[in-house]
């Protein structure tokens, strides 16, 4: 199984953008407990990790694992709540998607309510801190099981 993690803007400044809010764990600590995880799972799992500030960087990455990908496991940061490229990207390859928040969108300020990329996702993950990201890959691994079983 190859998944694509795609990590949006700022948050390669995790541990110090608003610790009290994203907490205090670092981009590379996140990363580095996925590796993990996907190490210990019974399954053959390669994971393909990528952060960027830039909106069609990430759209291209996305385009760019057409036929590597089996699933996409995001966090679109800003850009959920004002990419329509980011959700055509996704559309696009046509691949299982799972939108992950640190936060819990829901309970913030209202322009976070609204997300461009959860009606072309598989299923939304969010308010559990780095948690969200461990929950998301067991969902996908879930996910593929399913499928491959059908
Ligand atoms: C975020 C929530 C977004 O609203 C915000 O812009 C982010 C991080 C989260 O993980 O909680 O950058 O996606």
């Amino acid at each position: 199984m190859n998944f694509l993690v795609l990590h949006g803007p700022n948050l390669h400044l995790l541990g110090k953008r608003q610790p009290e809010i994203y907490g205090h764990q670092t981009l590379s600590d996140i990363n580095a407990m996925l590796d993990r995880q996907a190490a210990a799972s019974p399954h053959a799992i390669t994971l393909k990790i990528f952060q960027s500030n830039h909106e069609g960087e990430l759209v291209s990455i996305i385009g760019d694992h057409i036929d590597w990908a089996d699933g996409i496991l995001i966090n679109p940061a800003a850009y959920t709540h004002t990419s329509v490229a980011i959700r055509d990207a996704l559309s696009t390859v046509a691949l299982p998607v799972i939108e992950i928040h640190l936060s819990n969108i829901y309970a913030r300020e209202e322009f976070r309510h609204h997300s461009y990329i959860s009606a072309v996702a598989v299923g939304v993950i969010g308010g559990f801190g780095t948690h969200s990201y461990t929950l998301a890959l067991e969902a996908m691994i879930q996910i593929l099981q399913q499928t491959q079983e059908n």
